[in-house]
């Protein structure tokens, strides 16, 4: 099929016909070549590398500097995806030169296109990075970088009020040449009305089935962890639980000493054997 580019993925909208994009995260080579090889659209190395990978409460933590390593990790598996790097917090709201920077870097590192949190507020920044010819996905909604402005985790756009300042936003991202808006926990109705505002795609989580693609962080859909399952995640496995069975399983053979096996390890010829055993292994 060969890899959707940003110009492609801005004309991908249901109501004209397409199909809903697919977008997975992945954070390291063998999650990257999973997620192409399922045959998802878009690879997204998401600032929730902080969260499932890095073990931090929220994505402040992670760099630029995080965010390159890992976006070069999963541009090396090559897959037949867009990728498309998160702009960690704190490297697009200082100046737009260190903003089109730090872009650039992500972009060096593998990325085919970067996504940053915000709406209208970030609209000086976006000009910036696509005047660089960096193609921009915008992200509006719940936005986990502003968890301390909006007081935790919570769905955004309840009240009608704030329902029509959401369309305005996604209105001035499409406006600005964004590629695409993810919709983040933001009631179904309200992400449909977005959807139906802008030319550009809208690509949901927590937002219901009305929109033009869905993305689901890897280690969630994976249930790679299962500490905490938001409501909007649907496990289509349980890697965790496997997971633990086979180490443990491993750890049993090793204290029993099941394993290694003799087909498991490498042999010496008899002859070498004596012949080590003749010179007291010296
Ligand atoms: O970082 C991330 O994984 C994301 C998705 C939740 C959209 O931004």
């Amino acid at each position: 099929m060969g890899k959707l580019t940003a110009p492609a993925i801005a004309c991908t909208k249901v109501r004209d016909g397409c199909e809903p994009l697919v977008m997975v995260t992945a954070y390291d080579a063998p999650g990257a070549r999973i997620v192409s090889e399922a045959g998802a659209d878009i690879v997204l190395v998401g600032d929730s590398l902080a969260m499932v990978v890095l073990g931090y409460d929220d994505t402040l933590q992670v760099t630029v500097d995080d965010m390159c390593h890992h976006t070069a990790a999963v541009a090396r598996a090559e897959p037949d995806c867009h990728i498309v790097a998160d702009m960690p917090w704190m490297s697009y709201h200082v100046s737009p030169e260190e903003t089109v920077q730090n872009a650039a870097r992500l972009m060096r590192a593998g990325a085919h296109s970067i996504k940053l949190e915000g709406g209208r507020k970030r609209l000086p920044m976006i000009d910036r990075i696509i005047a660089a010819e960096i193609p921009v996905m915008g992200h509006i909604g719940l936005t986990p970088q502003s968890i301390h402005q909006m007081g935790g985790f919570k769905v955004q756009a309840k009240q009608a009020e704030h329902a029509r300042k959401l369309v305005q936003a996604a209105k001035s991202l499409a406006h600005a040449g964004c590629c695409a808006v993810v919709l983040e926990g933001v009631p179904d109705r309200v992400a449909e009305m977005v959807t139906d505002a802008v030319d550009i795609p809208t690509i949901g989580i927590g937002a219901g089935s009305r929109c033009d693609g869905q993305v689901l962080v890897y280690h969630d859909l994976l249930g790679v962890d299962d500490r905490f399952v938001p409501k909007f995640v649907r496990r289509y496995a349980d890697v965790k639980s496997v997971s633990v069975s086979a180490v443990a399983a491993y750890a049993a053979d090793v204290r029993s000493g099941a394993f290694p096996s003799h087909g498991e390890s490498y042999h010496m010829s008899d002859a070498e054997a004596s012949e080590l055993h003749l010179y007291g292994g010296q």
